[in-house]
């Protein structure tokens, strides 16, 4: 069955992005902008299953705003918006959190790691969180969903969940719609050298803006100094770089460097391993410290320059919501519809 090809993806507004949300997601975004219909949301709704400042969930949502134009992303191109202002985000969620299984619920990685032990505490938002996401996707019917790799079970679950969805309403879609399938399997799209950006402290643990060290990660916004310090600070082992990406094995840490490199010089890691075969990471990690001030810097200016203006990003937010609200809007009204709501 074809659908529309449509890429939608999210970002939290819940601190200062990392180069893992920039090599894994952020950069990447601007990569479909003319080939298909893209939708980029600023999360607000996913933000608040941890709790928010309101005054800085109000800032960061204006931040990654301007961290989207920042990447390249052109409002007039692709659909900027944030998710509360587009209520059928909220309904479609509810009516997947009928669809999907307690059990399917129990087995997200990132729940766990999100609820820790204290478990009872958490919000029930974060518990139904992926059937919220689920809801972002399908709401737009949304094909394609580039993502970094810590997305990926989730995108699974969104995808039995449209599953689920078309088998238990199979008679009245095909009734309504002479369609098989009322909703697509949105595709992730998890490509490249930086899918999974660790902490520049610990290669085991995935790099993130609530690690409590500020030197496990390299922030969007970081200048120049602080990128250095950060690098020259990373932890390695004592070995020269592999000549083979074999020898990687048991080397989390100068495996990540190296994809980080990769990613940000748009090479295959293969080509940044033969380039490095041998060299000590000294000197390996001079040319990646220049390489990450030359790509991130005019990046992490014009953000600064775009978060002076905040009534400019309110404006972005404000077309781009209506312009999703429009292809939203019907999509809801036929799952209504097609679920037994009078008046749909
Ligand atoms: P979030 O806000 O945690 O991260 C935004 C994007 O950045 C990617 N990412 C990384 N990629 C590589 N290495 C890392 N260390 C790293 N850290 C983060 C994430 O994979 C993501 O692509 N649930 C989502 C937001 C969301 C969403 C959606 C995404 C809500 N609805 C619908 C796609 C489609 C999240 O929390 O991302």
């Amino acid at each position: 069955m074809s659908f529309q090809e449509r890429v939608f993806s999210g970002v939290q507004p819940t601190g200062a992005l990392t180069l893992g949300n920039y090599l894994g997601a952020l950069s990447r975004f601007a990569d479909y902008q003319d080939k298909y219909e893209c939708l980029y949301c600023v999360v607000d709704m996913h933000a608040i299953t941890l709790w928010q400042d309101p005054k800085e969930l109000h800032e960061n949502t204006l931040g990654v705003t301007a961290a989207y134009l920042a990447s390249g992303l052109d409002p007039a191109k692709n659909i900027i918006f944030n998710q509360s202002q587009v209520a059928a985000h909220a309904e479609m969620a509810w009516v997947f959190n009928c669809v999907t299984r307690i059990g399917w619920l129990n087995r997200m990685t990132q729940f766990k790691e999100k609820a820790g032990k204290h478990r009872e505490n958490a919000s029930a938002g974060l518990y139904v969180y992926p059937s919220l996401m689920a809801a972002d996707i399908l709401v737009y019917k949304a094909t394609h969903v580039p993502v970094g790799d810590d997305q990926k079970q989730h995108l699974e679950l969104a995808r039995d969940i449209a599953q689920k969805f078309n088998h238990d309403f199979a008679d009245i879609i095909r009734e309504r719609t002479n369609l098989e399938d009322f909703f697509p399997q949105p595709e992730p799209l998890i490509e490249g050298p930086a899918m999974r950006v660790m902490s520049l402290r610990d290669g085991s643990k995935k790099m993130s803006k609530s690690d409590p060290s500020d030197n496990s990660r390299i922030n969007m916004d970081d200048d120049a100094d602080t990128i250095a310090q950060k690098i020259r600070k990373a932890k390695t082992d004592p070995e020269p770089l592999p000549d083979e990406e074999a020898g990687f094995e048991g080397r989390p840490e100068a495996e990540n460097l190296v994809g980080i490199y990769a990613a940000l010089a748009q090479e295959p890691k293969l080509a940044v391993v033969d380039r490095f075969a041998g060299a000590q990471f000294s000197e390996f990690k001079k040319d990646l410290t220049e390489l990450a001030v030359t790509t991130l810097a005019p990046v992490s200016d014009e953000l600064r320059r775009l978060k002076a203006d905040p009534g400019h990003l309110e404006s972005v937010l404000k077309a781009g919501s209506e312009r999703a609200e429009a292809i939203a809007e019907p999509i809801m009204k036929e799952t209504k519809a097609i679920v037994g709501f009078v008046g749909a």
